[in-house]
């Protein structure tokens, strides 16, 4: 009797390998393996079953049933191992193609910024001449009328006034400087009676029609040298080491008689067209030249007002438009591509 059950377990766990075999090839996902685990050889599985008649055998018949059950167990723990694995594998791969991932596609690319052309011109000025021992000196864009007009020899009612208009504050006297020239007189008031050699960059404001070549704001760079036995030759020194440096060696210069009420005497320096090299074109408009400054010496009421004594100081001084050495440079003809903020101007030029 006993035999018999013996062997019908045995049986039955011939029976069970066969069936769990069977059964895990059809296993096609990882849920599916453990469905297929918790079936045949989970806590409540069929193995666990019939080894729960272990128990009914007589003592010596156990081993042999243990033994195969273990052996069983074993295999098909292993056989389940060896699904899985190929399942989760299968299963990456369809992922994988599923998301369309080219892993050999090239990397987007990263658009680097770029300096906007007028900050490249401002680093470039600053280079030159801070080379020649300038220093660079802030000065407030919002002045008084006194600073912007009257300490620089333009009392009230100055014809050369309307040159300058400008946009007014509700505080009375109180306007956006029209000229980096008020910087003159506060570094001036700064280093006097000390000799003083400084540039001054900044952005400038006029009240006029914005138009292709002027703009409402727009930055300039001022110069002023005071110190003793400064002459008209230092400036013209200072300005062709300038222009050679800014614009190419061997530019041609002009030094041509102006009016600035801060300046006597006053000029405007021109170069050779950069473009036609003088022959003349659209740019210069055929004249050949190119105005890039206004220049002079500084005017004797100038430097009393900025605490010099004129018998004793002279200086110069100049004052250029970044813009317009920007514009030159790279070609641009329009100067209200300047400031409009789009962002195509920057990736054309520089
Ligand atoms: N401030 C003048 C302008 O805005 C430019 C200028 C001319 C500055 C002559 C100077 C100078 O320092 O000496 O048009």
């Amino acid at each position: 009797m006993g035999n018999i059950v013996q062997q019908d377990l045995l049986q039955q766990l011939e029976q069970l390998r066969q069936e769990a075999e069977a059964a895990l090839t059809q296993a096609n996902s990882t849920e599916a393996t453990r469905t297929w685990h918790s079936e045949y050889l989970g806590r409540k599985g069929r193995l666990t079953g019939i080894l729960r008649n272990l128990g009914s055998l007589p003592g010596e018949e156990r081993p042999l049933v243990g033994k195969v059950a273990n052996e069983v167990k074993t295999e098909l723990e292993n056989a389940l191992q060896e699904r899985q694995t190929a399942i989760a594998q299968a299963e990456l791969e369809a992922a994988r193609s599923a998301e369309n991932i080219d892993v050999t596609l090239p990397g987007r690319p990263q658009t680097l910024g770029k300096l906007h052309p007028t900050t490249v011109t401002l680093r470039e000025i600053y280079a030159i001449f801070t080379a020649m021992g300038f220093q660079i000196f802030n000065s407030p864009e919002v002045e008084t009328d006194e600073y912007n007009f009257q300490l620089l020899n333009m009392p009230p009612g100055h014809p050369a006034r309307d040159m300058w208009d400008t946009f007014y504050t509700d505080s009375p006297d109180l306007l956006l400087r029209t000229h980096t020239s008020p910087g003159q007189i506060h570094a001036m008031l700064a280093y006097a009676p000390e000799p003083v050699r400084v540039i001054l960059p900044g952005k400038v404001y006029r009240y006029e029609q914005v138009t292709a070549r002027s703009e409402s704001m727009f930055y300039q760079v001022e110069g002023i040298a005071v110190g003793r036995n400064i002459t008209f030759s230092d400036l013209k020194g200072v300005l062709t080491n300038f222009a050679n440096q800014m614009y190419g060696e061997g530019r041609q210069m002009r030094f041509r008689k102006s009016y600035f009420p801060f300046t006597e005497p006053s000029v405007e320096v021109d170069i050779d067209c950069v473009l036609c090299g003088g022959k003349g074109c659209p740019i210069c408009k055929y004249t050949g030249w190119l105005e890039i400054l206004g220049a002079g010496m500084v005017h004797p009421v100038v430097l009393l007002h900025g605490g010099y004594d004129p018998v004793e100081f002279s200086g110069f001084a100049f004052g250029m438009g970044p813009e317009r050495i920007a514009l030159l440079k790279y070609g641009i003809d329009d100067i209200r591509y300047f400031y409009s903020n789009d962002v195509r101007f920057l990736e054309r030029v520089g």
